[in-house]
């Protein structure tokens, strides 16, 4: 089964082929960072125009570079949530109304579950179970992971998400939009052990995460130094140490308490070099993670999401249909 995937929940079109027996055949991917660079952050109402421009050309693209005409597509997986409710219709409409036109079914995906199963696009996919950790901008998610669609939430962030520190703690350091990647470029010209920052909730019990002190504190930290170039550099290697250290407790910690010997990263975070040689130094524990390019928000990770859940694919009506901007993951079932 062909499958096509769109992805379109934030500031990214994202589209992409999959094939379950031959994999990955075409992907394209277009970024709305410039659009949105002038503003400091996404501005949905922009996001959901610049979708409607891009989706149709890049579908032909992929179909294109896959050497495959429409009528070889054999079912449509698109994000459905969560995600900008506008951006999110944009994929949603342009999917169903694709999938009605060539009477093949449609599927509705989690953009999170997307992020999960990623890394299963690789070569040497991990095998379930595993726990799941989830680093974007919008969520830091801990799952139990025994199969597709069997996801038990452990723990998550009460506060900000730790993508959304890095972007708000690089905003705060007046560094370019999106931030994360640049905070962490610059972190690499920082002095070691200049500050000392909190690893928030890790003294106590459970795995849930709080990352919202964290930038307070990088932004005091900041105020009170010398502002010179190296201090900013001292201060962003500080927090992205902070950041990746508690994160890594927490998820030795899911691993003891569940007992699995596998840890699956993905998001946008998990392109972080930092985290990756941090939790790749754990004892006794596999860690898998996408590739770089599919750990942001990729149409590969919704079209392979949706080839998982084939036997759920339907033909409906595509006149109706929903978004939800929120979509929990442990509401999903087994396909
Ligand atoms: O998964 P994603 O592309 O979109 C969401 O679903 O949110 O994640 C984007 C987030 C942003 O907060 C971005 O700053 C962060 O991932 N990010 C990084 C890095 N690359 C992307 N954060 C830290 N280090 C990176 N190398
Ligand atoms: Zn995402």
């Amino acid at each position: 089964m062909r499958v096509l995937g769109i992805e379109s929940s934030c500031d990214e079109t994202g589209i992409a082929l999959y094939d379950s027996e031959k994999g990955l055949l075409a992907h394209s991917l277009y970024s709305q960072i410039a659009l949105h660079a002038e503003y400091g952050g996404v501005v949905p109402e922009l996001a959901s125009r610049d979708h409607i421009r891009k989706t149709l050309p890049l579908i032909d693209e992929v179909l294109t570079s896959a050497q495959l005409n429409r009528d070889d597509i054999d079912a449509v997986a698109y994000t459905a949530g969560p995600g900008l409710v506008g951006a999110l219709l944009v994929g949603a409409a342009i999917g169903r109304s694709i999938a009605w036109a060539l009477d093949v079914p449609a599927l509705a995906i989690n953009h999170m579950e997307g992020h999960l199963l990623s890394p299963l696009l690789e070569e040497q996919p991990p095998e379930f179970p595993f726990v799941s950790l989830l680093v974007s901008g919008g969520h830091t998610l801990l799952i139990d992971v025994q199969g597709v669609g069997q996801y038990q939430l452990l723990g998550e962030s009460i506060d900000d998400a730790v993508g959304e520190a890095f972007d708000k703690t690089a905003k705060m350091l007046g560094l370019d939009y999106p931030g994360g990647p640049i905070l962490a470029a610059l972190a690499e010209t920082g002095i070691k052990d200049t500050y000392t920052f909190p690893r928030p909730m890790t003294n106590r019990p459970g795995l849930d995460f709080s990352f919202s002190g964290l930038k307070t504190f990088a932004m005091n930290t900041w105020r009170e130094s010398t502002q010179t170039a190296q201090d900013k550099a001292n201060v962003a290697l500080a927090f992205q140490t902070a950041a990746v250290e508690t994160l890594a407790i927490k998820c030795k910690r899911a691993l003891k308490e569940t007992g699995r010997k596998t840890l699956v990263v993905a998001g946008g975070v998990s392109a972080n070099k930092a985290l990756r040689t941090r939790l790749d130094s754990m004892h006794q524990v596999n860690v898998y993670y996408p590739r770089a390019e599919f750990c942001s928000d990729n149409g590969a990770m919704i079209a392979f999401a949706g080839a998982m859940r084939q036997s759920a694919m339907i033909k409906e009506d595509a006149a109706t249909f929903s978004v939800r901007p929120r979509w929990p993951l442990d509401e999903l079932t087994a396909p």
